[in-house]
């Protein structure tokens, strides 16, 4: 049951608008295609679609991974939009770390993607990437450090700045800007005073640009309550992931999302990923197995910039897909610090309606 609260405000980046200041945060490999994002932007949202390895189901994709992820990347951001009907936004997450970024950025531009999401490292270059084209662009951050940092360096390099900035917490899922003693923590690291931080540092650079830099806080947002004290902070918006998974529009097997609704606080884990970053996921049959000994790498995909296949302790590439194709023993299943809270499936519509009323 409901009480009723006062409708959230839309939310405008630059001459774009989105009736409501949800976006549904990326998630690969595969979690958020089309038709989670599509579905999400029909809503009036932001709908984010994940490049990493995106073209995984592609034919060809064991030979020619590069270009099987740019046909679906332009395939996936056009399908999207027909879901969406002109309604919401669509964009993509980019990660940093892929070893294939600027193609991504490039063809994601050129497909027509309103937005970019850029985190799993520092997006210095992601300004001279986008160029002129009406794609609006965000890095990912979890601290003022890294904020302070990017936002100096476009505004010295390119002379522009954000149009928006996504704040990551430490209950995300997926990769983590801490560190594994931070991770231990989280209830002490008072992070609510480093998002405020962060929310002033951008002063200084909408002043310079004469724009409003909008504010979007992510990580362990499970409801309304959740996202009015995320407003109360001097946000403009939130960026939520774990809760589409349990979707009927998400684009992952059913099994993926079962496990998700199954999942209790005791199977929750953070591991070590290749990318170089600590990571949440499901602790399964795949977490245990690598406490005792390394998973061989018979195949690289060529997925990281820095990555030595003869030295991780998996492929993320394959745990990914295997997960996401419904192997969620055998897989890894990135999820955020609340998963324990999600009991059933709903759809989209039903979601969203939960979260802004
Ligand atoms: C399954 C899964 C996959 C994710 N993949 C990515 C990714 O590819 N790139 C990225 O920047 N963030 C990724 N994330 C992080 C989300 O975009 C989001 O910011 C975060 O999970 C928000 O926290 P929540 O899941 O508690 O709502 C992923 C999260 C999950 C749960």
């Amino acid at each position: 049951m409901y009480t009723y609260k006062e409708p959230l405000k839309p939310l405008k980046i630059g001459e774009m608008t989105a009736e409501k200041p949800i976006i549904q945060g990326g998630m690969g490999v595969g979690v958020s295609r089309s038709s989670l994002a599509g579905a999400v932007a029909a809503e009036g949202g932001i709908g984010i679609i994940s490049t990493a390895q995106i073209g995984y189901d592609e034919e060809g994709f064991e030979r020619d991974q590069a270009g099987c992820n740019r046909i679906a990347i332009r395939k996936h951001i056009r399908r999207a939009k027909e879901i969406a009907g002109g309604k919401g936004l669509v964009g993509v997450n980019i990660m940093v770390a892929l070893k294939h970024y600027k193609e991504h950025v490039q063809e994601a531009v050129s497909a027509g993607a309103d937005v970019i999401i850029s985190g799993a490292g520092l997006p210095m270059d992601l300004p001279k990437l986008v160029g002129e084209s009406r794609t609006k662009i965000a890095p990912i951050v979890s601290s003022r450090r890294a904020a302070q940092l990017i936002l100096k360096m476009w505004a010295h390099r390119y002379d522009r700045t954000a149009d928006f900035i996504v704040i990551e917490g430490p209950k995300a899922g997926g990769h983590l800007g801490f560190s594994r003693e931070q991770l231990k923590n989280i209830e002490t690291l008072d992070y609510d005073k480093e998002i405020k931080e962060i929310i002033s540092c951008k002063a200084l650079y909408e002043e310079k640009f004469g724009i409003k830099i909008p504010v979007i806080v992510a990580g362990g947002i499970f409801d309304r309550t959740d996202i009015d004290h995320m407003m109360a902070l001097g946000a403009d918006g939130v960026q939520i992931a774990s809760r589409f998974v349990a979707t009927k529009e998400c684009d992952a097997a059913d099994a993926y999302k079962q496990a998700y609704i199954q999942a209790e606080p005791k199977d929750i884990q953070i591991i070590q990923s290749p990318v170089g970053m600590p990571g949440r996921a499901l602790r399964n049959e795949f977490i245990r197995g690598l406490e005792t000994v390394r998973k061989p790498i018979k195949k690289c995909y060529n997925c990281l910039e820095k990555c030595d296949p003869r030295s991780v302790p998996y492929c993320i590439t394959k745990a990914l897909i295997d997960a996401v194709r419904g192997d969620v023993r055998n897989g890894l299943v990135f999820c955020g610090a609340n998963v324990d809270r999600i009991h059933e499936m709903t759809t989209v519509h039903d979601l969203m309606q939960e979260l802004c009323y």
